[in-house]
């Protein structure tokens, strides 16, 4: 058999050359590529410029000269409604020694406050990625840029680019992503006992569970809820507590005016206590939540405390996964304490500082999601290697339930297209009295407009059942979801049960069943 593999691939190979980008598509590819150091020179422009190459003439400023004071701007002509606009510009300011810079964009009708942001240094060039969606067609628009603290600064510019994508072209991106990251290309080989392959056999193949973990926040309520529980199990293969960890829920005696060191051993307990009960079970601890927005523990403990927290945590779970987590960080980028740049500088702090930070949280509590400037962030993220988890998605309550169904699926395939994305938690823990920002079902599991989101992206990212038929090389060629599958081919009065993993990866799989 094995002089017959690199046939079997090829064979494969014309098959998924085929069936991921629509021969048929002549539109743009999505450029992913993100810098998160500061560069002695600015790169060269993505998308060679996009419109701004041909339009350079409505720039207000000109690539490379710097004026003391002066906020350089870019005019921009017909922007269309719903088109998703993907913007970059390399950033160096003087004056002072580093600043967070904001892009914003002005049109006839409505500001849109942030676009964009980068922490830029004087000396070095820094990347700034992000973008923007139109709710209505601008003739003219003004896109410029501040120093968030107000600080009088220069801000010099270089290979800026701004690139548009219809929402059909940007379906067609993420489609891509998700047929090359999300599944793989498999081939079964049917051999008889004497090694024979066997033309003809038939066989069914099923998905038993899916690789990509997919899951939602659960409450106390859905102890001895069995619907609830039912409900839950047939949907999702992940599970987080709303809140039932956070101190304030396990903690009998509150209230307490503890001292700094009565403080400090109050955590020591706690960590110890809680990760000696649950040693291994959990696959990811949030150790220190929300610390891109609150200090207390800084403040009381000084400045290493959640240091500390961390390495406590690792010494006692090593194998868990151990997170930072926040919100307003791919949400909006107007929230200057959880930019992506202050988020990955208070992760390479705690890492510089010998902590096992192995993994990425974030959030996701959108209101309406600005989808470029979501994929910008996450590009910039995907830099770090290190996985990626959408942690607490939910759609703003301040939208009726069909926007929050329409985002809610912008947001998740937004997600799932992403290729350093490792998981997706929805915040939808349901309560007799509703869930924090977002259900899916009422009380009596009838599904609310997101929850048909939900499930029909569950049958969407499954592989459905497959009936095959093997070929005159006794093989038979599927594409599937990454995750466990059953399999059972059979031929005349014979049958063989069996299984087998797709786990990702450029190369097809290969599996033999004798029979
Ligand atoms: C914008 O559109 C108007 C009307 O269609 C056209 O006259 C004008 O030349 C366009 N401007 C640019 C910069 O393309
Ligand atoms: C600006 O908004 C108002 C109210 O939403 C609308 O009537 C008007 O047509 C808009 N103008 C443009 C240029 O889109
Ligand atoms: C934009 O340009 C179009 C075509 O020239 C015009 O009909 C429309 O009124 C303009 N809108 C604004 C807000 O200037
Ligand atoms: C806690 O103790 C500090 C210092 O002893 C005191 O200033 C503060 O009022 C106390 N707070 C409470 C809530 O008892
Ligand atoms: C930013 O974080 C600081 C503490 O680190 C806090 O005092 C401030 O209120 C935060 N700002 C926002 C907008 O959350
Ligand atoms: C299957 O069929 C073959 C002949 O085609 C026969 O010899 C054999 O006994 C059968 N086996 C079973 C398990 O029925
Ligand atoms: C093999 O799998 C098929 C389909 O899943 C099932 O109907 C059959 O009972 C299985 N046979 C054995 C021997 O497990």
């Amino acid at each position: 058999m094995h002089q017959d593999i690199p046939f079997f691939c090829l064979i494969v190979f014309l098959l998924i050359g085929s069936s991921l980008v629509s021969p048929l598509y002549d539109g743009p590819i999505y450029d992913s590529t993100a810098y998160t150091e500061c560069k002695e020179q600015p790169e060269e422009a993505l998308y060679q410029g996009g419109i701004f190459q041909s339009q350079s003439q409505s720039w207000v400023y000109e690539d490379g000269i710097s004026f003391y004071g002066y906020m350089p701007s870019f005019l921009l002509h017909n922007l269309t409604q719903d088109t998703m606009y993907c913007f970059s510009v390399w950033v160096k300011i003087e004056g002072s020694s580093s600043g967070k810079i904001r892009a914003s964009l002005q049109t006839e009708n409505e500001t849109h406050n942030c676009i964009g942001t980068v922490s830029a240094k004087s000396g070095c060039w820094s990347f700034l990625k992000g973008g923007f969606v139109l709710n209505q067609p601008s003739n003219f628009s003004i896109l410029f840029f501040q120093n968030t603290n107000g600080e009088d600064i220069s801000i010099e510019l270089a290979s800026p680019s701004l690139k548009p994508f219809t929402k059909e072209q940007w379906r067609v991106n993420q489609q891509y992503i998700i047929n090359t990251k999300r599944k793989q290309a498999a081939t079964v080989h049917v051999s008889d006992i004497k090694g024979r392959r066997v033309q003809g056999a038939t066989m069914t193949i099923e998905q038993v569970s899916k690789e990509f973990p997919f899951g939602s926040a659960i409450a106390n309520t859905i102890l001895g809820n069995l619907p609830y529980q039912n409900w839950f199990v047939k949907r999702f293969n992940a599970a987080v507590f709303e809140n039932e960890l956070k101190w304030y829920a396990t903690e009998p005696n509150q209230g307490k005016n503890l001292t700094g060191i009565q403080l400090q051993a109050a955590i020591d307990s706690r960590i110890q206590s809680l990760l000696s009960q649950y040693k291994e079970e959990f696959i990811h601890w949030d150790v220190s939540n929300e610390m891109l927005h609150y200090d207390f523990y800084e403040q009381r403990l000084g400045p290493d405390a959640t240091l500390h927290f961390f390495e406590t945590a690792h010494k006692l779970d090593p194998l868990t996964t151990l997170f930072m987590n926040d919100f307003n960080v791919v949400e909006t980028c107007s929230d200057v304490n959880s930019t992506v740049d202050a988020y990955i500088s208070r992760l390479r702090e705690l890492q510089h500082n010998g902590v096992f930070m192995d993994g990425i949280g974030l959030e996701s509590h959108f209101t309406v999601p600005n989808l470029p400037l979501v994929r910008a962030i996450l590009d910039k993220f995907a830099t770090l290697d290190l996985p990626v988890w959408l942690t607490e998605v939910d759609i703003s309550k301040t939208l009726d339930k069909d926007a929050q169904g329409i985002y809610l699926e912008e947001v998740l395939r937004e997600g799932f297209s992403h290729p350093s994305v490792n998981g997706i938690m929805l915040w939808t823990a349901l309560h007799p009295e509703g869930c924090y920002e977002m259900c899916l079902t009422d009380n009596d599991f009838r599904n609310l407009p997101a929850g048909d989101v939900v499930d029909k992206l569950l049958q969407e990212w499954q592989t459905g059942f497959i009936e095959g038929v093997t070929d005159e090389h006794g093989s038979f060629s599927f594409y599937g979801f990454l995750g466990d599958y059953r399999i059972s081919v059979r031929y005349e009065n014979r049958t063989e049960n069996s299984t087998f993993s797709l786990s990702g990866g450029q190369e097809t799989k290969h599996f033999t069943i004798g029979l």
